[in-house]
């Protein structure tokens, strides 16, 4: 059976998922979850873009093992440079390179006729292929390029060393059935094709980007790409748990497999989820909330009598029922460690200790702790990165139908020293937030307020995500507690301290006009 290649852009292209915004720790917690999972290359960030990408490529590639860990790179010289920079350390250095191709883009974004295209992508492979052991080339805008000049790209890269040639639908306009028939000219037009990987990137505006992933494997695609729970830029990438269970369900159909495990796929949906402040639509295919609810009394009747009657797909098969075992405040540090363990994480002694008393006080208000509630608390603990700034010591706030909400709080700086304010405001997180403001002494832009329960029962645990701007600096923050206005301080608090790390670890100019594709 030939094996598909998956290829993960998480930490790439769903990190331009508009309001997400990962800190070093998160991406190296998403990236060694996706080495767990099976997936064959990883593409950890985009190194040029900024110190801190590159120090996490870095990071990530030196740390994991299991997965080729890629980065992305413009076909600049400085682009490849900095992509060496953060993965010469890797077992096997691989990059990224990019160049659109189609007519739109060469007129009104690159100003470069087709010859000065060919030249540049042949430059920039050539100069890759000098330092890296694997290559990989995208036209970007494939799906949108006049066909004999694809090809002619297509044959010019592989011709100077490109191992692997993705041909993305960057803008999600193709059908299944035209990109079936682009891979398949591909595969028969181009004389040295055989001698690189054919790889599928697709895009969701459309609602395509799996059954175009899957048509372009029809077509001789070898590799796709794909992100957890389909995030990334606009309407998302390809859904990577779609791909890899439609290619196992329907083995019959394609004939080809993956190396995912897939019984880790909840697990790190559910990560990835947690991590990004983006809750999954209860009816996604795989990994949402209903997948394998039957609600109708006819499905019902007919699963108790044999379960494949209306479900295709089992839920110990994507790990739906190890998800399942709770914890309790009887609990003990052993058998919480083996959970924290269990699902992925590496965290120190020192971190578990934390945790471990944050969740005690959790399981003293709430009967049942879920792996969700792990998540939330985890990522409470990893979110406020290597310096918290500021700290929640005390929250009172009043709301009445006929008062004036009114907060007061008392935060704790870095010293320890405490900082008192009172205010007002039109609702009580509005309240909250304006005190906060106040204290934190700087003017924000709130641009979005979330909230959610991170299990059912009346005693979930409430989790707030934000998304703020700080002058020029965009901030996310998370928060999780039992109540909500709690939650909204947590996250508050979080954003803050985000920004003041992020100021004080790049302490570099923001890197201006990179244009992400
Ligand atoms: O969508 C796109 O074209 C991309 C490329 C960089 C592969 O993300
Ligand atoms: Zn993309």
């Amino acid at each position: 059976m030939k094996n598909i290649n998956v290829f993960d852009t998480t930490l790439r292209d769903g990190e331009q998922t508009p309001g997400v915004n990962l800190n070093f720790e998160e991406k190296l917690q998403i990236a060694k979850q996706l080495e767990r999972l099976g997936v064959d290359i990883i593409e950890a960030g985009f190194p040029a873009a900024s110190k801190g990408d590159l120090r996490s490529v870095k990071e990530i590639a030196d740390t994991v093992k299991n997965s080729s860990v890629t980065g992305l790179s413009r076909a600049l010289t400085s682009d490849i440079d900095a992509c060496w920079e953060a993965l010469k350390g890797g077992a096997e250095p691989r990059i990224h390179v990019f160049l659109a191709t189609s007519p739109i883009h060469r007129e009104h974004k690159l100003h470069m006729t087709q010859e000065q295209v060919i030249e540049t992508a042949v430059n920039a492979v050539r100069y890759a292929k000098e330092r890296f052991a694997k290559v990989q080339f995208s036209a970007e805008d494939a799906c949108r390029t006049e066909l004999p000049f694809l090809a002619e790209v297509v044959e010019a890269v592989i011709d100077a060393g490109a191992d692997v040639v993705n041909l993305p639908d960057t803008v999600g306009f193709i059908m299944p059935e035209e990109i079936r028939s682009m891979f398949r000219y591909i595969k028969n037009e181009v004389p040295n094709a055989d001698k690189a990987v054919l790889s599928a990137h697709c895009h969701d505006d459309l609602g395509m980007a799996t059954a175009n992933s899957l048509a372009a494997v029809e077509g001789g695609a070898e590799q796709v790409e794909c992100t957890i729970n389909a995030v990334g830029e606009r309407a998302g990438n390809a859904s990577l748990e779609e791909i890899a269970v439609a290619l196992h369900i329907r083995n019959d159909f394609y004939g080809k497999s993956t190396n995912i495990t897939l019984n880790e796929i909840k697990r790190t949906s559910s990560l990835v989820s947690s991590l990004m402040g983006m809750q999954v639509p209860n009816n996604k295919a795989v990994v949402g909330d209903n997948a394998f609810a039957h609600e109708s009394g006819i499905h019902q009747d007919g699963v108790l009598k044999e379960t494949s009657t209306y479900e295709i797909i089992t839920p110990e098969l994507v790990g739906v029922e190890a998800n399942r075992m709770v914890l309790g405040k009887l609990s003990g540090r052993h058998a919480f460690k083996e959970k924290i363990i269990s699902l992925g994480y590496n965290a120190t002694e020192e971190e578990i200790k934390k945790v471990f008393k944050s969740f005690k006080e959790l399981a003293d208000k709430k009967k049942e702790i879920t792996n969700e509630d792990i998540f939330a608390l985890m990522a409470d603990e990893k979110a406020g990165d290597a310096m918290k700034y500021y700290s929640l010591e005390t929250l009172q706030v009043t709301y009445g139908t006929s008062n004036i909400p009114t907060a007061t709080v008392t935060l704790l700086d870095q010293a320890g020293e405490r900082i008192e304010q009172a205010g007002t405001g039109s609702g009580s997180v509005e309240a909250l937030y304006n005190t906060l403001e106040k204290i934190v002494g700087e003017g924000f832009t709130l641009h979005d307020y979330r909230i959610q329960s991170t299990t059912g029962g009346r005693d979930a645990l409430a989790e707030v995500f934000v998304r703020m701007a700080f002058d020029d600096t965009e901030s996310s923050g998370r928060g999780t507690d039992n109540d909500v206005l709690e939650a909204s301080a947590k996250a508050y608090i979080n954003a803050v301290n985000r920004v003041l790390n992020q100021r004080r670890a790049e302490n570099q100019p923001k890197v201006a006009n990179i244009s992400t594709p």
